[in-house]
């Protein structure tokens, strides 16, 4: 065992035996089932707590504590109540936790309070459902070993219940992955079946009851851990929702002693490299498309790729084996179609998207989602399950003027229990989709009045030939700018009829006649391109008109 998990709980330990004053003495629990799953990487406990008031005073928050070194880990906590016996009746609204004070509590002790849906009153009793996921908890030991050893881990946790409240009767069942066990901590009542173990039931437990076991067992899971990803979901009105996840992926079971032998691992891939992992699952929402993996070399194609109308599931798997302490990046990238995500509420419109990460059983330490909002959106909001860090950014790609707003989300050690919906509600005026058309058009206005003021001066001053010829051809270059005009306002209307569609379409879902739209739209813009041609090749044989003609060059290829 590591020297400073030893010296952790002999301070909890010893704290425990010090408290004096049990700050909430008023509840009792008179049933306490401890459930925790080490089949993955990740250590998830449930719990089903039944509460009892069995004080004078009616009461309206309930305390979760911890030892510190699990508290230290906690990634996800959340509790609800469970209504009647059927445990099918649960209700989904969990309540509002938050880390409390320690109530004189000592350090080595991590407490949480929960604010009741009403206030427990004499005599009644509640039942609570917690689930609560740590990271980091199942140590690697040994802490280094070699290709061909066995990944064995170990978890730290109390036989009894650690509660600020008596207990009356309570168990705990272990699942283990279904592999070796080195060992694990005998005590009365305790039960290896398969490999489940179990510890009770225990009844009659005061306050603080604590007793530490170690398990120590073979874990085939993958320890897959992404230091930093970076989820960029990008929201185009065309269409398509496109998402690019940055991923930086180690391994953080035992590190890898001595050499690596790739003979031997491709020779016996089992014995002899037991502890590395090959490949991650993610699973894409359905419908998912364009969809790609590479590094920085280059794409992989070895990837393979299963589909179904309720999921889309991507193999990854990386160019070499990972083991203990190696690392690896990657990037997976896809497009949805946005009217799976794209919702309208009140005015405003919504995207409602996962958070997380769409591979499975992976922890990621620092993850970075940036929603890019079509350029133009206003009133942005984000509504999400947990508490996460906001801040908005510009982006600016090609076409851009004002850029387009970003939304970024941050949140440290994510585990998939994080994989909730998020919503990100904004404003969209349709006029936005318009805007490089309508600068172009801004700006040839400019332009008119320059001429207008330079052709008065002109004939103010002289009517000599050569500033007379000079208005004959400005006269030319207005014309022909006003046949480009009206070719713009034609733009503007098949523009205006496409967003029409695509609001149809997200109503309606009906993506045949949208596709239609598309179309026609495509070649109405087709057309108004091969008129603007002409027109474009007349106003560059203008040496005076060469400051307007880039600004329709650039809209000519806008249209193409
Ligand atoms: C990688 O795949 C993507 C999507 O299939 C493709 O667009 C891109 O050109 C490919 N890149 C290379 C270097 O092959
Ligand atoms: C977001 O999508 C999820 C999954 O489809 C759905 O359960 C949830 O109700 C949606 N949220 C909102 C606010 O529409
Ligand atoms: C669920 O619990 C989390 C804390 O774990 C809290 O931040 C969140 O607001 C709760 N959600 C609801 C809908 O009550």
């Amino acid at each position: 065992m590591k020297q400073s998990s030893v010296v952790d709980l002999l301070l909890l330990l010893l704290a425990i035996a010090l408290l004096a004053t049990p700050a909430f003495s008023d509840l009792v629990l008179s049933k306490v089932e401890r459930r925790i799953d080490v089949t993955s990487q990740i250590a998830r406990v449930t719990k089903t707590l039944k509460v009892v008031n069995s004080g004078s005073e009616s009461v309206s928050e309930f305390a979760l504590t911890f030892p510190k070194f699990l508290g230290n880990n906690l990634a996800y906590l959340s509790v609800a109540p469970s209504e009647g016996k059927g445990k099918s009746k649960r209700t989904l609204v969990n309540l509002s936790v938050r880390e409390a004070d320690q109530k004189g509590l000592p350090d080595s002790i991590s407490v949480y309070s929960v604010a009741l849906p009403k206030p427990l009153s004499k005599g009644d009793t509640l039942t609570l459902e917690v689930v609560a996921a740590f990271t980091n908890v199942l140590q690697p030991f040994p802490e280094k070993i070699t290709q061909g050893e066995i990944h064995l881990v170990m978890l730290q946790e109390s036989a009894q219940y650690l509660s600020p409240y008596a207990v009356e009767s309570q168990s705990l069942s272990i699942k283990l992955p279904n592999a070796r066990i080195e060992s694990y901590t005998k005590f009365e009542n305790t039960k290896l079946q398969g490999s489940e173990l179990k510890y009770g039931p225990y009844k009659n437990l005061q306050s603080y009851s604590y007793s530490p076991i170690v398990v120590h067992f073979e874990s085939k899971a993958a320890f897959a851990v992404a230091e930093k990803l970076v989820r960029e979901i990008e929201v185009s009105h065309w269409g398509n929702v496109q998402v690019t996840e940055n991923y930086n992926v180690v391994h953080r079971g035992a590190q890898l002693k001595g050499e690596f032998s790739r003979l031997d691992f491709q020779a016996r891939p089992n014995p002899r490299g037991a502890s590395a992992f090959r490949h991650l699952l993610a699973r894409l929402p359905p419908r998912a498309h364009s969809i790609y993996y590479r590094d920085d070399i280059g794409n992989i194609s070895t990837s393979e790729m299963k589909s179904d109308s309720k999921k889309t599931e991507l193999l990854i798997e990386p160019r070499f084996p990972l083991f203990g302490g190696w690392k690896t990046f990657f990037t997976i990238g896809y497009g949805l179609p946005l009217t799976d995500f794209l919702f309208a509420s009140e005015g405003k419109r919504f995207l409602n998207i996962s958070f997380g990460s769409p591979i499975l059983d992976l922890v990621t330490e620092k993850l970075i989602v940036q929603v890019v909002l079509p350029e133009g959106s206003k009133d942005i909001s984000v509504t999400t399950p947990f508490a996460v860090k906001q801040s908005q950014e510009i982006k600016y790609s090609h076409l851009d003027i004002a850029g387009r707003p970003v939304v970024v989300l941050e949140k440290n050690n994510v585990v998939p229990d994080h994989n909730q919906h998020i919503q990100v509600y904004y404003k969209f005026s349709n006029i936005n989709l318009l805007s490089e058309p309508l600068m172009l058009i801004s700006g040839f206005f400019i332009l008119f009045i320059t001429c207008i003021i330079y052709t008065r001066a002109d004939i103010s001053i002289s009517k000599s030939s050569p500033s007379y010829l000079a208005k004959l051809q400005w006269d030319e270059v207005l014309a022909t700018l006003q046949e480009v005009q009206s070719i713009v306002q034609k733009c503007l209307a098949t523009h205006d009829k496409l967003e029409a569609s695509l609001r149809d379409l997200s109503r309606t879902g009906d993506i045949q006649t949208c596709k239609a739209a598309r179309k026609s739209t495509d070649s109405l813009l087709k057309d108004l391109s091969k008129e603007l041609k002409p027109l474009l090749g007349f106003l560059q044989s203008f040496p005076s008109a060469s400051h307007i003609s880039p600004k329709v060059l650039n809209f000519s290829l806008y249209l193409s």
